[in-house]
């Protein structure tokens, strides 16, 4: 018995915003933000809300799956519409999903691979023999981000990489098949605040808080540093549970930040660049939203045949990382 993921979905904003745009707005060029980070355009929510993405991506992957029976939804993100509610419980309403569960999680950009984790171990917990938990029989784990709304467009360093949007998979407990074989999620303390969002909240006359800009920070070389190493180590880790060498992996999907940290991955575990998916041109960074968009692209071009062995790869903010292996 395993979880499987037996759907997909995917949802983008209808701006696209090119690096053309960007010279506009910051010292920058089409040519370097090429070359460094493989990123053409982004899409940026003019209208969109996260629980519009959100909605778009669950419908697809829900496809005509019967509503009532999706127990559990959990919704990773760094950019919610509302603290209160949580994009969970605005997303299970707008869906009208029932039966669900929901809350959201932050592990910033490794936010969807956290989800999944807890999803598979929520699902088989509650199917073990004398479980006094609640039994989930399919699971809905999305992504979304409007990181639009908290990226500095005066910085070069920052707002070239990022965008909108949301993925979705739909898991489901299947007695044939395996599913998800292993998994290893890692935090690493940001000693130096490589990669932080402060919170705007309102000034009250009793606190001393100083002021906070919500935007995103960023130290892109440090930052890059760490993703790579972190990438290494998750990989490693989760073969090595699952029992397998690199070889074995048809498909890697990993987060969608920089090309350079997916290239480095491939030569790192002796891979073809082929086997890994690439998105990240037409999307940009998309944080918690990344890596089930660009599964989203991997199944959608027919590459993932079933009984194909796939990775999928998440690092970000925390610092956290992590890595999954399922049979397709
Ligand atoms: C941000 C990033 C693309 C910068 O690339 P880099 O190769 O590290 O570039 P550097 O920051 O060292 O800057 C190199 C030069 O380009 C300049 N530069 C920086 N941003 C620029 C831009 N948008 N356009 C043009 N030039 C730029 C710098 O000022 C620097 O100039 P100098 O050599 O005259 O000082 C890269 O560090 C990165 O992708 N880091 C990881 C980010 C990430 O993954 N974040 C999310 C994690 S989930």
């Amino acid at each position: 018995m395993g979880v499987i993921i037996k759907e997909v979905g995917k949802a983008l904003p209808r701006r696209v915003v090119h690096n053309t745009e960007l010279e506009k707005l910051i010292d920058t060029n089409n040519e370097w933000i090429m070359e460094r980070t493989g990123i053409e355009e982004r899409r940026v929510a003019e209208e969109e809300k996260a629980l519009d993405l959100a909605a778009a991506a669950a419908r697809e992957a829900l496809g005509d799956t019967d509503y009532d029976t999706i127990d559990l939804l959990i919704v990773a993100t760094v950019t919610p519409d509302m603290l209160v509610p949580s994009m969970g419980a605005l997303l299970k309403k707008e869906l009208k999903l029932a039966n669900a569960v929901a809350f959201d999680i932050n592990t910033a950009c490794s936010g969807f691979l956290y989800g999944l984790w807890m999803a598979e171990a929520l699902m088989k917990n509650g199917a073990a023999e004398g479980s006094h938990t609640n039994h989930i029989g399919r699971a809905l784990v999305v992504g979304v981000e409007r990181l639009s709304r908290i990226v500095d467009w005066t910085d070069r360093g920052t707002s070239i990489l990022f965008g909108d949007g949301a993925g979705a998979a739909l898991l489901e407990m299947d007695d044939k098949k395996d599913g998800i074989l292993s998994s290893f999620m890692k935090n690493y303390d940001d000693e130096g605040d490589v990669l932080t969002c402060g919170m705007e909240y309102l000034k009250n006359p009793f606190a001393k808080d100083e002021d906070v800009k919500q935007c995103l920070r960023m130290h892109g070389t440090k930052v890059f540093k760490f993703a790579v190493n972190a990438v290494g180590e998750v990989m490693d880790e989760a073969l090595k549970r699952a029992g397998l060498t690199p070889d074995d992996i048809d498909h890697y999907i990993p987060h969608q930040a920089n090309m350079r940290i997916i290239t480095s991955a491939a030569q790192r575990f002796k891979q073809p660049l082929e086997k890994f998916q690439v998105s990240i041109n037409g999307t940009g960074n998309v944080s918690a939203a990344s890596v089930p968009m660009a599964m989203h692209d991997c199944y959608r071009s027919g590459k993932i045949k079933e009984g194909d062995l796939v990775m999928l790869v998440g690092f970000g903010g925390g610092l956290s990382a992590g890595a999954l292996i399922y049979r397709a």
